[in-house]
């Protein structure tokens, strides 16, 4: 089969599209003919070996798991034993690894089915994205009538966390640069704050949560803009290759335990009751994948390149022709 492999850490050069073989299910798990998957920063992060503490989980010097990519749409084409509930041919999305691929295995609660009416290519878009910014929310304790700012909405989890934060009944405040002003209010926004003329940290404490997605603020200066009981939930890449992604780790951690504020630091986990959350939210179009664009997996150098640019509006679609 073919798939999208790194053999040394670097830029989107060392991207090569490989055969290799095919893959069988083990215990409890299917196999997925893939039809879309997507890029997210985590990618990137992946290809690069950065920041240096990702090399522990894929390997020190290169990787040893070659494949990339997380998100997954397609339909099941085998199914390992001790499996109970998938059939050949049923449509399903989610994210497991090795994903950049024909086929990949996951295990078989990291999908659900595809509703019937989502494209399979918008549902490639779903599973890290729509996962990160349901849980930021759900981890904040979001709740109807509430005011959250979703911080850096106009990105792959931002365009999620805004339309998820008003299905959940909060007034969104949203920030984003000029150019994605109209795409966030589009989406349902109530304000949009322009983070190139307006400081998303001026102002009364005014929000119950904040989801930030950018990471260049300090737990202070975000903490600004809380009410009392309100929740910090940090998800943006502090950058930094050594200390400072610990370090923003550490200091989410730390600040919890000293202040009334909760600060959460996210690290997104595969939970099925997430993903069928949001399945039957677009299985409704209550929630739709916002489209940046769309290249074929061949062209994935071109698709990293641009969301490692950090200006990709929405999700960068990866279409797997067969
Ligand atoms: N912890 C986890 O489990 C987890 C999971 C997924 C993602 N993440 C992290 O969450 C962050 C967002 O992920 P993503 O997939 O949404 O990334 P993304 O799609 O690459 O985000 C790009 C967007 O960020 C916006 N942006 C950049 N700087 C901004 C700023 N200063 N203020 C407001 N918006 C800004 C850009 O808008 P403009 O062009 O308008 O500036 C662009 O639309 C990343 O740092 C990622 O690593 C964490």
């Amino acid at each position: 089969m073919r798939a999208i492999t790194v053999r040394e850490y670097g830029g989107s050069e060392v991207l090569r599209v490989d055969e290799m073989p095919a893959p069988a299910p083990g215990e409890g798990e299917i196999v997925v003919r893939q039809q879309a998957s997507s890029v997210n920063p985590l990618d990137w992060h992946t290809m690069r070996g950065t920041p240096y503490i990702v090399r522990v989980g894929r390997g020190l010097r290169r990787p040893t798991k070659p494949v990339l990519g997380s998100d997954i749409s397609g339909v099941v084409e085998a199914i390992g034993p001790g499996v109970e509930g998938w059939s050949v041919g049923d449509p399903v999305l989610g994210f497991g690894i090795a994903a950049w691929a024909d086929r990949v295995v996951v295990k078989a609660e990291g999908v659900v089915a595809r509703p019937s009416g989502l494209d399979p290519v918008d549902a490639g878009g779903v599973g890290i994205a729509g996962i990160t910014a349901l849980q930021a929310l759900t981890r904040a304790g979001v709740e109807r009538g509430q005011r959250i700012l979703v911080n850096g909405a106009s990105g792959g989890v931002g365009t999620f966390a805004v339309q998820i934060g008003k299905l959940l009944g909060a007034h969104v405040t949203a920030t984003t640069s000029a150019r994605n002003l109209a795409l966030v209010a589009r989406i349902g926004a109530d304000d949009v704050i322009d983070c190139t003329v307006d400081d998303v940290v001026r102002g009364v404490p005014r929000f119950d949560a904040v989801i930030d997605l950018v990471g260049d603020r300090g737990i202070g200066e975000l903490r600004r803009v809380l009410t009392p009981e309100g929740a910090l939930v940090r998800c943006g890449d502090p950058g930094g290759l050594w200390l400072k992604p610990l370090a923003a780790m550490a200091g989410a951690v730390i600040t919890d335990r000293l202040v009334k504020h909760r600060i959460i630091p996210l690290l997104a986990t595969r939970d099925q009751a997430d993903l069928q959350r949001l399945a039957d939210w677009l299985g409704t179009t209550a929630l739709r994948v916002v489209v940046d664009r769309v290249l074929p997996l061949a062209d994935v150098a071109e698709a990293v390149a641009h969301v490692e640019s950090r200006r990709a509006r929405g999700k960068v679609l990866l279409a797997v022709e067969q």
